[in-house]
């Protein structure tokens, strides 16, 4: 059985006081803390890279969940490992060669994801999905925060979901407690989040939100 992890997107914190937000996002219940690394090629925004996870991992002992929307995502496996990324999560669309991609994550000593668009069919995950960590279900358009919530990706969730019942289904994208309910019944257990919850007068209690809302719809043992 899965079980929920919620990942406050630090693209909607302080860049200015990077660490700090980090702490205080694991202090206030985050499983996971969400790196949104953009390329300026592959998602029209640029926002961090490696040498940024590298100078927060001795400021956090936190689960370091980076979402590359890159081109080329190969190139930067060992720069990421080196830093101290926990999890590698490349999109499909940007590589050839999944396969060897997940591969190469695992060697080097991470978790590996698979991350799609809106519009890319879930079919493209399943021959992968037995050999990653975590695949994530994009549900805005990659390459900002803010965005509203597509719940016509929820089937693509369910599908998943019904195929592979202890896979870490992951979504992101204008997740907030409106909608929470639908992509945890839809089968999602792990939530970013960004606006929602930094933009919230108490982060902790829509972290504590979300986590309810998905165990509540998981199948009971
Ligand atoms: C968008 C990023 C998201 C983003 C989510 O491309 O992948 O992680 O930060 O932010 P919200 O929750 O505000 O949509
Ligand atoms: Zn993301």
């Amino acid at each position: 059985m899965v079980t929920a992890k919620i990942a406050p997107s630090l693209l909607s914190g302080d860049f200015s006081r990077l660490a700090e937000e980090c702490e205080r996002m694991a202090r206030l219940g985050a499983d996971y803390l969400h790196m949104d690394v953009m390329d300026g090629h592959f998602v029209p925004n640029l926002t961090l890279g490696a040498p940024i996870i590298k100078s927060l991992r001795p400021h956090t002992k936190a689960f370091l969940d980076c979402h590359l929307m890159v081109s080329r995502p190969e190139q930067w496996v060992d720069d990421f490992a080196a830093a101290g990324a926990d999890l590698f999560c490349f999109h499909h669309e940007a590589t050839a060669d999944a396969a060897a991609l997940i591969a190469r994550i695992h060697a080097a000593g991470m978790k590996a994801g698979m991350a799609i668009k809106p519009a890319t069919p879930v079919d493209v995950v399943y021959e992968f999905a037995p050999a990653l960590d975590q695949v994530l279900i994009m549900t805005v358009e990659p390459g900002f925060g803010g965005q509203a919530f597509m719940p016509g990706c929820m089937a693509k969730v369910s599908a998943l979901r019904a195929r592979f019942p202890d896979l870490d289904i992951q979504v992101d994208g204008g997740l907030a407690p409106d909608n929470i309910e639908v992509a945890a019944r839809a089968g999602a257990n792990v939530i970013v989040a960004g606006s929602s919850i930094f933009n919230a007068p108490s982060p902790a209690a829509v972290i504590e939100l979300f986590r309810k809302a998905v165990t509540d719809a998981q199948p009971v043992a």
